[in-house]
C-alpha cells in the first residue's frame, strides 16, 4: 500500500501490540496501522479468523481493536493520538459486564 500526500505532516508515535508505530498527525489508526503494514486488527467470537479493514467508513465493523483497554473501538473512525496504546481486538471484546459481548441483546429475568 502506497501513501499519498504530504510527506511532512507532522508525526505523532503510538503503540501497536506493544511496539510503536509511527503516524501522521490526522492519520485514522486503521490508515496509520495500514502504513505499518499491519493487516489483522481482530480475530472473530466463533473461528478465531483474523480480521482487518473493508471499508473504511464506519460500516463493517472488520477494524475493531482496543485503544487505551478500551474495546470495540473502530479502527478507521478514530483519529491517531500521540502515546494512543493499540491492540488487535481477540474475539468479542469484554467491555466489563463480567462476560463477553457476542453481539446480542442481554436478557434481563
Ligand atoms: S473498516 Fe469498516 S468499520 Fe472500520
Amino acid at each position: 500500500m502506497r501513501r499519498i500526500g504530504r510527506d511532512d505532516a507532522p508525526q505523532v508515535t503510538i503503540e501497536f501490540e506493544g511496539e510503536p508505530l509511527t503516524a501522521r498527525r490526522g492519520d485514522s489508526v486503521a490508515a496509520a496501522l495500514l502504513a505499518g503494514n499491519h493487516r489483522s486488527f481482530r480475530t472473530t467470537p466463533v473461528s478465531g479468523a483474523a480480521r482487518g479493514p473493508f471499508c473504511m467508513m464506519g460500516s463493517c465493523f472488520d477494524c475493531l481493536v482496543e485503544i487505551d483497554g478500551a474495546p470495540n473501538r473502530q479502527a478507521c473512525m478514530i483519529e491517531v493520538r500521540e502515546g494512543m496504546r493499540v491492540r488487535r481486538q481477540r474475539g468479542a471484546g469484554d467491555i466489563g459486564l463480567g462476560h463477553s459481548t457476542g453481539g446480542g441483546r442481554e436478557d434481563t429475568p
